[in-house]
């Protein structure tokens, strides 16, 4: 049985104090829950304070993006010697908008989970089609481009420690949800794929997570799939109560 993740990807909203805020309300809400691994990635400035807000619970904390080197002259990024150092347990990967708005591509991607491996962050990968591609029949083809990429050079023992997420760039923000079986399909081109590479055992322990307007309505039935292992959800994250039902499907 595969532990699902429901994890929160709060984009670029909240102040650290509304971050705060944030946790003060949420904790309560999920205490005890341990059925399902909880994450919470704020924006880097919101990070050391989530971190001492959480500490000691049953919630972790991650970043949205991360650079592959360990230090140098990068201005503007984050390494992952510092998400370390400040006790970040996870972090996203190749997230669609960072694709789209900061040139993020495949190459890119697989060296920021190789070294998110090798400073044992939990890394969350994110592929995903644009609706051009799904509405051309290219879902298959674009889904194994990114994987085999983004994989290179990793090996099966740790598939376990690695987190997918499938977010349809279509269904990203807009309201529009993968139907469960529309996810459930893509999840099982993901997974085939990583038995086929990486071998069946590397295949069952791997998350993949469903990504792209999870809403409490919607989180049940998407989260019942046999091959859907968690959730990434962005805007219905930012409110306590709502991300808190997520959590409790
Ligand atoms: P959304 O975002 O839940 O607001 O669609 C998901 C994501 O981009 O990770």
């Amino acid at each position: 049985m595969r532990k699902k993740v429901i994890a929160a990807n709060w984009k670029m909203y909240k102040t650290p104090a509304q971050a705060q805020e944030f946790v003060k309300a949420f904790l309560p809400l999920v205490a005890n829950h341990d059925r399902d691994e909880i994450v919470l990635c704020p924006s880097d400035t919101s990070l050391s304070v989530v971190i001492a807000a959480v500490a000691g619970t049953n919630v972790a904390v991650g970043a949205q993006n991360m650079y592959f080197v360990d230090e140098g002259a990068f201005t503007g990024e984050t390494s992952p010697v510092m998400l370390k150092a400040i006790s970040a347990t996870h972090v996203i990967l190749g997230h669609s908008e960072r694709r789209q708005y900061f040139g993020e591509t495949d190459e890119t991607v697989n060296k920021k989970l190789l070294a998110a491996l090798k400073h044992e962050l939990k890394p969350i990968v994110c592929v995903g089609e644009v609706l051009a591609e799904r509405e051309s029949g290219k879902t298959e083809e674009v889904l194994l481009r990114q994987i085999r990429k983004a994989f290179e050079g990793v090996v099966a023992g740790q598939c376990a420690s690695i987190v997918i997420a499938y977010e349809p760039v279509w269904a990203i923000g807009t309201g529009k949800t993968a139907t469960p079986e529309m996810a459930e399909e893509a999840h099982a081109i993901l997974r085939r794929d990583i038995a086929r590479t990486l071998g069946q055992e590397a295949a069952d322990a791997i998350r993949i997570l469903y990504g792209g307007s999870v809403k409490p309505e919607n989180a049940t039935a998407l989260m019942n799939q046999p091959e859907i292992d968690g959730a990434l959800v962005g805007g219905a994250s930012l409110d306590p109560q709502s991300f808190a039902k997520i959590v409790k499907y």
